[in-house]
């Protein structure tokens, strides 16, 4: 699958920083049975390469990736575990290349146009714009719908259930990320029915 199809699964990517191996398979069928299929699992705990794996190996309906992937070594440990698909915060010569020779789906983070330009001499056309909310968040977006047409980006940090509705609506938005569909309450709880309601409220979102 091309990324610019993952990211067209759904309106929202779900942004999973994993403590507890035991929490991700429960976690992500709960997410999914809410109407998100596609998942992010943060590479920042110890629990993050077990838990991508356990949710490639039991959850069927899911489409999971790695996030917060910085480099080559990262990138080979997320996809020995089952990624299908790797997103890093931004990027780098080096990470480009050594994705892109590895054939993996990747959504790269910009913040800037120039980042946004150099990744489009790459090639790529889906970016993560990264932290979108401290980086102009709206404004940023349709002040470069223009001047980068042909590009789409799926924005992600400091984005919410209340603020999601209006990235949506955007033409260059593909979907936006967050972590707000798996509160770390909700999962240090065990609460898979409120994350499971959370994830149909944003399935439910709509795109243009
Ligand atoms: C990420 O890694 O993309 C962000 O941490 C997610 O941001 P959020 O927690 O503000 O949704």
């Amino acid at each position: 699958m091309e990324i610019a199809a993952i990211a067209g699964r759904a309106p929202v990517i779900p942004v999973l920083t994993i403590e507890r191996a035991a929490d991700a398979a429960p976690l992500a069928r709960a997410l999914v049975k809410g109407g998100l299929p596609v998942l992010e699992v943060t590479l920042r705990t110890d629990a993050a390469l077990e838990a991508l794996r356990l949710i490639a190996a039991e959850v069927r309906d899911a489409v999971v990736g790695a996030g917060t992937v910085l480099n080559a070594e990262h990138l080979k440990q997320a996809r020995q575990a089952g990624a299908q698909f790797v997103v890093s915060p931004g990027c780098t010569p080096a990470l480009a290349l050594a994705v892109k020779a590895s054939g993996t789906p990747f959504l790269p983070g910009v913040q800037t146009v120039s980042e946004a330009m150099a990744l489009m001499e790459q090639g790529f056309r889906v970016l993560k714009f990264f932290p979108a909310d401290m980086s102009g968040g709206l404004g940023w977006l349709k002040a470069v719908a223009a001047p980068l047409a042909g590009l789409r980006f799926c924005p992600t940090g400091g984005v919410n259930a209340e603020t999601a509705p209006a990235y949506l609506a955007l033409g260059n938005v593909a979907c936006v990320g967050g972590s707000w569909v798996a509160p770390k309450e909700a999962v240090a709880a065990g609460d898979w029915a409120r994350i499971e309601r959370l994830a149909a409220a944003a399935a439910g979102l709509k795109r243009p």
